[in-house]
Parts: structure tokens; C-alpha cells; sequence
């Protein structure tokens, strides 16, 4: 029986070494949590790096048979190649530019550069291992740009499918990147190729004709040789798990609690990953003017923040960090009363049930980045508000606003606007909250995980239909 392969830099489950002992818990970041649930059908099986150092071999052998019984197989990075490839390579040449910060942060260096063409063989080494005629690999993201031609040159007919979930930069952002055209080849590899919008769609298109020898006719990219589709699969969420996990037990209880913790309080929400492509700083900035500008919002209002850590290891990150904690303890000093804390920040990731029971309770969900390929976090809160209340405010430079465009939208760069959008949202009423709440569940619940698998595996199939029409 034919058997799909997902392959990603990070598997959906992360291992942690405790007094000893290694544990696995999930990883965060949409593209974990967004195939994690639908990836173990038939003998479907995963691909990727169990997120850890691990250097005994008797240890990886432990590690190996662990993710085994989960269908996951991992790929051990040592410390150099989790330097290079990918906080440096992956996090500080492909993240800050496809996000739209290469001045500010893109650094090129040679060596990360080697480093991340031989983790790329490593990927094509395991695949080729267990990949058999018939199978699908379906490869995923920006740390593995070159691998789809990799696999290709050794299994010229298999299927392969790409998907990437960040932004597809412009080509003036895109070419300042030195090995541009070695990255376009690579991700040429597979048969079909989709992004989450068709922005995304338009500047890869508008990279590869102008930096390679192809052609494009619409959405299909051609060398003489090969043909390759591209095109916009906006990906979902888990939507039945979001809707029902408010009614469970452990969440209701969670609800309470939030309930008597912030009685006659608006509360706003705010999850992302520790990251300067999500607009914390800036989101902050929104929230200090709200309150030097309203003072009835004092003591009425919350800002419940959950920052996740993530790529801590790359200077940005922990500088960002750094910068979250002051701008967080000022706004706090600065305006809190006896009884009332203007921002409750969290630094670490929450359970799901945690997570829902928050979603369940936030009068607001502030979604700012300064740029976002998708923002699930956006469709988590739609799919939580089962009494369809609450109010999404969506900044226009994630993915998910092209969909949730009954959302209050905002410039996340206009500090002034969220400023606004804020009050427009808390004082929103109730026939207003449900008007723009309905369509959007509906949409949330119809394009779900399941269906964004579906429709690319459906697309892939008709590319290699038509391919072999054509040889
Ligand atoms: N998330 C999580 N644990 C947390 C907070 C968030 O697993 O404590 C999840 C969240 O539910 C969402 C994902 O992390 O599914 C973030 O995905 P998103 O697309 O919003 O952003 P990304 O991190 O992929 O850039
Ligand atoms: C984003 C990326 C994923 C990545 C995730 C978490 O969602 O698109 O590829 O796995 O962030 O980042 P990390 O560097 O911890 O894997």
C-alpha cells in the first residue's frame, strides 16, 4: 500500500531531556499544530527533527523507537548543523527575508549556506530510505527549500508535493538572497507547489521567470522539460476539535476560573511565538497609547499576553525578549492600581485546553503581525466563539485576513488604528459581534484542515496526471 511521507524541519512532536529521561510533548507553530492532527492516517508517516541535540547513539536509538509507535521518524541534528542550517541559514538568511526584514536582520554567510545544502541532503538521504514507487512525499517549508529537486534527481517520477508556510516575498526582497536561483531549482523539484495566498503565488511566479531560464503560462512553470503548478491552498485548523473543546469539563472549569479572575474586565488576547514578524512590540505600543488616551479603559480592561518561546538561540530573538520584558514591566508600572495589572504576560506555551478556555473567554482577539503567511491563532479564536460573540481585530499583512475579512482590520504599522480598532472592539455590540462573527465561523469551519489536505492532494494528483499526458 502507497503511503504518504510528510517531511518537515520540525516533527509535531518535540523531545526534552529531564533528569535524565527524555519526554516528548507537542511542538508549537502552525505548521505542527495544523497537520498534527490528520497526519496519522493509513501508514502515513513524518519526517523531521525531534527539535533536540541528541549525540549517543544509544540515545537516538531509544529516541528513534519512541517516535516510531507514533509514525514519526526523526532526522538528529548535531550542534553545528542546528547552528548553521537552522538558526543560522534557516532563521537568519530565509525567516528575516521572506518576512520582509533583510536589512534589518538578514545576515549571508558562506558557511551557513554549506551547512543548510547538507542538512538538505540528510532530509533526501532518510527519504530515500523508506520512500518506495507509488508513494507521495509532501514537503514542507523554508528550511527545506532545495529538497524537492534533491529527491527528484534520485526518484525522477515520484510525486512531490511543497507547501510553504510563510510569506513568498517580492522579487526585489527575494534577489538580494545570493544563492536565489539554487533555492528557486530546489523548490522547482516538486510537481505542485502552493502557497497560502495568491499574493504569495504572484511573487514566486514573478521570481522564477525572472531569475531562471522558464516560462510561465497562468500558474504553471515550465523549463521545456517539466511543467509545475503553483498555486493558493490557505490552510486551516482543526475547526470540530475548537468549536467542542469549550464544552468539555477541564476547559469549563478553566472558563470559571478566567471568569471570576477578570469579572466586569474586557479582555483582550494575544498568542503568538516569540517573534518580531508578529508585531508584539508594536501591538504594545497600540495598548500604552489606549490607555494614556482613555481613561475609562483603566481598571475596565485587560491585555492577557501569551508569548511562546521560540529560536531563543538566535540574537534577534532573545533580544526581542529582552525588549518585551521592559516595554511590559513599564506599561504595568506605569499604570497599575491596587487591584488591577494592565497586561498579563506569559512567557511559555499553554495546553490546548488552556488555550481553548482563553479563546472561549477574550472579549477580543488582537492579531497584529507584521507579517504572517497565515495566523491560525486568528482562526482559533473564530472556531472557540460558539456563541458566535467576540471580536477578531486582524492585521492585513497575515494570510488569514484575505479570509476573515469580517474581522476588524488593521495596518499593525498605524499604532493610532489599533488604538482604535481597540475601542471600536470593546464597545462592539452584541448584534455587531454576532454580524461579523457568523460568516466567518462558517468559513473557518468549511475550509478546515482536512479539506486543505484534501484539495492538495486532489491537485497533485490531476499535476501528475497531466504531466504524463504530456510526455
Ligand atoms: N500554540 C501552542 N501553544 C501555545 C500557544 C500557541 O501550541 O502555548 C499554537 C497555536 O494554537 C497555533 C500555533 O501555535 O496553532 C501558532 O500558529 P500560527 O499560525 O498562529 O503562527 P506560527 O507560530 O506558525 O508563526
Ligand atoms: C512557523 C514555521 C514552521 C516552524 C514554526 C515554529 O510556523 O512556518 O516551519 O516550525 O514556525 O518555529 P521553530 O523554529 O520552532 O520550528
Amino acid at each position: 500500500m502507497s503511503k504518504t511521507i510528510i517531511v518537515s524541519n520540525r516533527l509535531p512532536v518535540k523531545i526534552s531531556k529531564t533528569d535524565g529521561a527524555y519526554h516528548s510533548s507537542p511542538s508549537e507553530g502552525g505548521l505542527a499544530t495544523g497537520l498534527g492532527s490528520i497526519y496519522k492516517q493509513g501508514n502515513n508517516v513524518w519526517i523531521g527533527w525531534p527539535g533536540i541535540e541528541i549525540a549517543e547513539q544509544e540515545d537516538k536509538d531509544q529516541v528513534t523507537k519512541e517516535l516510531k509507535e507514533l509514525s514519526l521518524i526523526p532526522v538528529f541534528l548535531d550542534q553545528e548543523e542546528i547552528n548553521q542550517y537552522y538558526e543560522g541559514f534557516s532563521n537568519e538568511v530565509l525567516w528575516p527575508v521572506f518576512h520582509y526584514y533583510a536589512s534589518t536582520y538578514a545576515a549571508y554567510k558562506q558557511s551557513n549556506w554549506d551547512y543548510y545544502k547538507a542538512v538538505n541532503k540528510k532530509f533526501r538521504d532518510i527519504i530515500l530510505s523508506i520512500a518506495e514507487p507509488g508513494d507521495v512525499i509532501w514537503i514542507h517549508d523554508y528550511q527545506l527549500l532545495l529538497l524537492p529537486q534533491l529527491v527528484r534527481q534520485e526518484m525522477p517520477d515520484v510525486s512531490i508535493g511543497f507547501f510553504l508556510h510563510i510569506p513568498f516575498p517580492s522579487n526585489e526582497m527575494f534577489r538580494l538572497i545570493p544563492w536565489r536561483s539554487e533555492l528557486l531549482e530546489g523548490i522547482l523539484g516538486a510537481d505542485l507547489i502552493g502557497l497560502h495566498t495568491f499574493d504569495d503565488v504572484r511573487h514566486f511566479l514573478g521570481a522564477a521567470t525572472r531569475l531562471l531560464p522558464v516560462s510561465s503560462s497562468a500558474n504553471i512553470i515550465s523549463n521545456g522539460e517539466r511543467s509545475v503548478v503553483v498555486e493558493s491552498f490557505p490552510m486551516g485548523i482543526d475547526e470540530k476539535r475548537y468549536s467542542s473543546l469549550p464544552l468539555q469539563d477541564e476547559v469549563k472549569e478553566q472558563i470559571e476560573l478566567i471568569k471570576g479572575n477578570f469579572q466586569n474586565k474586557k479582555l483582550i488576547l494575544s498568542i503568538d511565538r516569540l517573534d518580531y514578524s508578529k508585531g508584539i512590540l508594536q501591538r504594545l505600543e497600540a495598548f500604552e497609547l489606549l490607555l494614556e488616551q482613555c481613561p475609562e479603559c483603566i481598571e475596565h480592561i485587560t491585555l492577557y499576553m501569551i508569548v511562546v518561546p521560540s529560536r531563543d538561540t538566535v540574537p534577534q530573538y532573545a533580544h526581542l525578549r529582552d525588549e518585551i520584558d521592559k516595554k511590559v514591566g513599564k506599561i504595568n508600572a506605569l499604570y497599575r492600581t491596587m487591584d488591577w495589572s494592565p497586561i498579563h504576560y506569559y512567557y511559555r506555551s499553554f495546553p490546548i485546553e488552556t488555550l481553548s478556555a482563553l479563546y472561549y473567554s477574550a472579549d477580543v482577539c488582537l492579531v497584529t503581525p507584521m507579517r504572517d503567511g497565515m495566523n491560525l491563532v486568528s482562526k482559533e479564536y473564530v472556531a472557540s466563539r460558539i456563541n458566535n460573540d467576540g471580536v477578531l481585530i486582524m492585521s492585513e499583512m497575515a494570510g488569514s485576513s484575505k479570509e476573515l475579512i469580517d474581522a476588524i482590520i488593521v495596518n499593525p504599522n498605524n499604532t493610532g488604528e489599533v488604538c482604535r480598532a481597540i475601542l471600536q472592539a470593546i464597545n462592539m455590540p452584541l448584534e455587531e459581534q454576532r454580524r461579523r462573527m457568523i460568516p466567518m465561523r462558517q468559513l473557518v469551519a468549511k475550509f478546515n484542515t482536512s479539506h486543505w489536505v484534501k484539495i492538495f492532494m486532489d491537485r497533485l494528483k490531476e499535476v501528475k496526471l497531466m504531466q504524463r499526458s504530456m510526455q
